[in-house]
């Protein structure tokens, strides 16, 4: 009798955790979509702030201290205001040279400007699909498509993260504030001459 009494209790409790962690399961499915965006975007900040992305993305100003990045533009690429001269002439080792800004660059490439990554729908990333981000940084090319991407954009390295890091960059740049800043277009510079014909 104690036996068939402990048995029904062990019975009854099994029951009883198998109808909470069901209850668990179903909460978890409820919350997960959620859960998982915010995770996605938390990663994607902290890729963009290791990735180095504010370096020449976020125009730098003059501070106390120095040059510091103007958060209040962070991450609209080269101020549309800011109308670069033709590019310096650089000779022997020194090739290629940089605005104080650090989002226009000049060298054996032509010139180029950092883009706006804000979600501006005009001038950002507005109109940019997750897979064109992603294809842009496996390719390097301008929207995954088309030319190819200058120098100094390191688009190789970002080339080797996972689809699921990509994901998590775009997700946040998503989210931040999306600022109006036309980019002026690259200067892409004609291919170097072809090495002279060998003579004979
Ligand atoms: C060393 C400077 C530098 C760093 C660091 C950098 N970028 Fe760039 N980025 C550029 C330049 C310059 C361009 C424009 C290249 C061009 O016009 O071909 C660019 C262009 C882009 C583009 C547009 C590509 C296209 O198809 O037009 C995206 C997107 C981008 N960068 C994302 C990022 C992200 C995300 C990070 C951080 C992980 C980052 N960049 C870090 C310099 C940089």
């Amino acid at each position: 009798m104690k036996r068939i009494l402990s048995l029904v209790v062990v019975a009854a409790l099994a029951l009883m955790f198998a109808g909470v962690e069901r209850q668990l399961a179903a909460a978890k499915t409820a919350t997960a979509p959620r859960q998982t965006f915010a995770a996605r975007v938390d990663r994607g900040r902290a890729l963009v702030n290791f990735g180095g992305c504010h370096d020449c993305h976020t125009p730098l100003k003059m501070g106390a201290n120095g040059p510091e990045p103007d958060m209040s533009r962070a991450l609209s690429g080269h101020p549309a205001q800011l109308v670069m001269p033709p590019a310096p002439k650089l000779g022997g080792p020194w090739v290629w040279a940089g605005a104080g800004t650090n989002t226009a660059f000049a060298g054996p490439w032509g010139v180029s400007y950092t883009r706006n990554l804000t979600p501006d729908q005009v001038t950002g990333l507005g109109i940019w699909s997750e897979e064109m981000f992603i294809k842009t940084m496996r390719t390097g090319r301008h929207m995954g498509v088309s030319r190819p991407i200058l120098p100094p954009m390191p688009w190789q390295n970002l080339n080797s993260l996972p689809d699921e890091d990509l994901k998590s960059i775009y997700a946040y740049l998503r989210t931040i504030k999306p600022i109006h800043n036309e980019v002026p277009d690259a200067i892409i510079a004609p291919p170097p001459p072809a090495p002279a014909a060998s003579k004979k």
